[in-house]
């Protein structure tokens, strides 16, 4: 049997084929290349030396997943594909609840049509809003979305909450992401955004590489200790084998669950700047600009619930998520352009 990944030639899914294929399981990859480069494929086969079933396809063309679930036996899917950027989804709230919504919907009957009723998916913190409280627990109430992006996330939540009481049948584990960053450890695989990052590690990386100039500060009068966000920064890799032990929540037939994926650490983003370096030995010019839209002052996990009940837990600091980026940047500056 094996599990089919959706999203698997993006940044977390492909992190995830490797190590799901580390540990043993068959793997069937799903994507339809909107946001991701072929090559992604080869990377991940030079890695595990095992090579995983491919099929381009959209998670909104039904045919095509009725044929990839007549071909493959597929027992769970871990389902990445979606639009992410937050942006982009207040400018085209259609194609993004169309990509993302309608596009999990279609999957999700398909999957039950063919008796496939395990799934893993990639939800975000930013279902908590701005959180009620801090370390966010997964017992923190979900909160008002402030873009399109962040309400499919909420809303998708909500569908499968929905589909699983409806059918017990239906195991559901929810795994709300924290800042993934990093990369792998090979340094021929990482995060390939297009055009200008919206996210802080891309752009520092960026930076540090030449391709911009100087990282913009998104305020420094946040309730915080240097007034700069804080976030919980997690590295891909363990985010990666965070659904990997997730698959046990499926295996136990545990119903729903819903898991925070972080370290339970905050950093600023003066600090992540400090420590990334620290880590490259680069110095990365920057100045303070007004406040972004929609952001936070300060989020962070309270990580326990995964740690007790999947045994997950992060081995890595912010150290090595700064030098893993850094090798992943400064070894591919185009990404997986040449
Ligand atoms: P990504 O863009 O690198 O990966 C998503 C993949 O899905 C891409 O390869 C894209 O080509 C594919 N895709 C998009 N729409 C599709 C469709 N309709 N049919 C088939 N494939 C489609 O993003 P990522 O950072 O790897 O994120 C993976 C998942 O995790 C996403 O659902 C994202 O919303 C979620 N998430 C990401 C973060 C983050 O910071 N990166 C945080 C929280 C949640
Ligand atoms: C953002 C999204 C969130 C999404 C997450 C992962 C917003 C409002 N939120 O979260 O919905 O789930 O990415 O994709 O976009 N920063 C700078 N300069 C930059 C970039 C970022 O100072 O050039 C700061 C931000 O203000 C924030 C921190 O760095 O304090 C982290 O930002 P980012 O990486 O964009 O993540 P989030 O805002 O947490």
């Amino acid at each position: 049997m094996a599990i089919l990944v959706t999203g698997g030639v993006g940044f977390i899914g492909s992190h995830t084929v490797v190590e799901l294929q580390n540990a043993g399981y068959d793997v069937v990859i799903l994507d339809n290349l909107c946001n991701a480069s072929p090559k992604v494929i080869d990377r991940i086969e030079a890695i595990t030396g095992k090579k995983a079933p491919f099929y381009k396809v959209d998670i909104r063309d039904r045919k095509g997943l009725e044929e990839i679930f007549a071909k493959e036996k597929i027992d769970s899917c871990i389902h990445f594909a979606g639009l992410k950027a937050v942006g982009e989804s207040v400018q085209k709230p259609l194609e993004y609840y169309d990509n993302n919504i309608s596009g999990t919907l279609t999957l999700l009957e398909v999957m039950r049509e063919n008796g496939c009723k395990n799934i893993i998916f990639s939800s975000s913190a930013t279902v908590y809003g701005d959180p009620a409280f801090v370390p966010i627990t997964e017992e923190c109430p979900k909160g008002v979305c402030t873009n399109p992006y962040g309400w499919t996330k909420s809303m998708l939540e909500q569908i499968m909450t929905d589909m699983q009481k409806a059918d017990p049948e239906w195991n559901v584990v929810l795994l709300r992401y924290f800042n993934p960053i990093g990369a792998h450890k090979s340094g021929t695989m990482g995060e390939n955004p297009n055009g200008i990052p919206n996210n802080l590690m891309p752009y520092i990386t960026q930076v540090a590489v030449g391709i911009r100039e100087e990282l913009g500060v998104f305020g420094n009068d946040y309730d915080t200790p240097d007034g700069t966000g804080v976030r919980d920064y997690i590295h891909v890799v363990d985010l990666a084998l965070g659904h990997v032990k997730a698959l046990k929540k499926i295996e136990e037939n545990a119903g729903l669950s819903i898991y925070n994926l972080g370290t339970g650490q905050g950093y600023s983003v003066l600090e992540v700047v400090h420590n990334f370096e620290e880590a490259s030995g680069v110095k990365i010019p920057y100045s303070i600009r007004p406040r972004r839209e929609g952001d936070i002052a300060t989020c962070y996990a309270d990580a326990s619930k995964a740690k007790a009940e999947l045994g997950w837990e992060a081995q890595y600091g912010i150290k090595e998520m700064c030098e893993d980026s850094w090798r992943w940047q400064k070894n591919n500056p185009n990404g997986y352009d040449e």
